[in-house]
């Protein structure tokens, strides 16, 4: 089974884009460079379910050096760049699965093809190819562990393994903290501001932006639409994180009221029909509609298709929902993931930390797998604190260190008498 990919002609157009990335992923590169000698991952096959991006090239490039066979697909239908795609199948020579705006059937056939490579590790973002692994028969066999990139896979995860269903280890990169603290927060703030930006071209000043949902990533749209000079409306149903947004100087409120002052608003919660009928019910004529969180399920697209006299595509990546009483409801990308269906995803300096902690996870299980059970593990701390070490020496960073002295008087307190 060869790639299925748009257009081989694009392949010279994304070896550009690979090595644009690669120039602000010196952690990656550096670990590329130790696989390139040691070769750990000699023999492994590794399927990875994953946004194909330029980034993610360089992440693919740095197992294949570490003696990996690869096998890629998508972790989303509208994410994948189509020139990257092009030149991993026919200028790297990784087996590439994805084209832009695949249906969903073309998206899970490709998942299926990835699987019947019989990867040893999966890397999946989403889930999507460990639970389609595991309805498969046999679909499981040979894996001896894999990894998971964002928040709404390893819930997914978690909560299999919570079940005893599921059949083999996993890794949860998003929960190393040079992964969220970083991809989530200032990968999705900007990327996501860049997307809506890039769609649009609307002005952020002046303007009402509510952020459904105040996590990781949620903080850094956030920020970044206030750093824009829009007037940022936090909505959550975590009261602890209700009062940071508040206490970090934003307004907070229910989605009820936030729904009819708002002009735009970006859903990163991981939930399902956050914004709902209730909502499109109040909104004003032109409220942009966009989500960034990982599936096309925060808004209530099928009620709001229900509630539309007419929808049109009223510029690239935007779909204008007519309402009965005439208003407009402008919804961007489909309701996917903005930040990669209408930008570039998230600068690769990020991606650099997220995907080393990747390269380094994969190393781990295959140097661990027969101690690791069916369940989701964290990343060991090591290998978060060696990517933090190697991130700030790129960027010319020193730190001080403990001396001896600090180190007794912070270990060893004692009640006294
Ligand atoms: P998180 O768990 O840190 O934050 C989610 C927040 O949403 C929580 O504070 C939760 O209380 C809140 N929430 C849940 N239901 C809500 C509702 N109905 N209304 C308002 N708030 C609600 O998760 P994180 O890391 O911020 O991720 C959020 C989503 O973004 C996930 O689906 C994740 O997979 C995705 N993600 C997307 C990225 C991208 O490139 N666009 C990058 C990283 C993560």
């Amino acid at each position: 089974m060869g790639s299925q990919v748009k257009d081989k002609s694009l392949a010279a157009e994304g070896l550009a884009l690979i090595d644009w990335a690669s120039r602000e992923m010196p952690v990656l590169l550096g670990i590329r460079r130790r696989f390139r000698s040691e070769k750990p991952l000699n023999g492994i096959r590794i399927g990875g379910c994953l946004h194909i991006t330029s980034e993610t090239a360089n992440l693919a490039i740095t197992l294949m050096e570490g003696g990996a066979e690869v096998y890629l697909c998508a972790s989303n239908p509208l994410s994948t760049n189509d020139a990257v795609a092009a030149a991993l199948a026919y200028e790297i020579g990784i087996e590439t699965y994805a084209i832009k705006g695949e249906d969903n059937d073309t998206y899970y056939s490709h998942i299926r093809s990835v699987l019947s490579a019989r990867p040893n590790v999966t890397i999946d973002d989403g889930a999507d190819l460990v639970t389609t692994a595991h309805r498969l028969e046999n679909g499981t066999y040979g894996i001896i562990g894999g990894t998971e990139e964002t928040t709404t896979g390893v819930i997914r995860l978690k909560s299999l393994a919570a079940q005893g269903k599921l059949k083999y280890p996993i890794i949860a990169v998003n929960e190393a903290m040079t992964k969220h603290f970083f991809d989530n927060r200032y990968g999705t703030g900007q990327s996501t501001l860049d997307g809506i930006i890039r769609s649009t071209n609307i002005l952020l000043a002046g303007k009402t932006f509510v952020v459904c949902g105040y996590g990781w990533c949620g903080k850094g749209v956030a920020m970044r639409a206030r750093g824009m000079g829009a007037k940022v409306v936090v909505t959550e149903v975590d009261p602890v994180r209700a009062l940071e947004a508040a206490m970090d100087g934003y307004i907070v409120s229910s989605l009820k009221e936030a729904a009819a002052v708002g002009d735009i608003f970006v859903t990163v919660t991981g939930n399902i029909n956050v914004i709902d009928r209730e909502h499109f019910e109040v909104m004003k004529d032109g409220a942009v509609l966009a989500n960034s969180g990982h599936f096309n399920a925060e808004i209530n697209i099928n009620a709001l298709n229900q509630m539309a006299k007419s929808v049109n595509r009223v510029r690239n990546g935007i779909d204008e929902y007519v309402l009965e009483d005439g208003r407009r409801i402008l919804l961007l990308t489909e309701g996917r993931l903005v930040n990669l269906s209408a930008a570039d995803g998230h600068p690769a300096a990020v991606m650099d930390m997220s995907f080393a902690n990747q390269a380094l996870c994969v190393e781990y299980i295959v140097k661990n797998s027969s101690a690791l059970q069916p369940e989701v593990y964290e990343v060991p701390p090591e290998l978060d604190q060696q990517v933090a070490l190697l991130k700030l020496k790129s960027m010319g960073i020193t730190i001080d260190t403990l001396t001896e002295e600090q180190k007794r008087y912070l270990s060893s307190w004692e009640v006294g008498t």
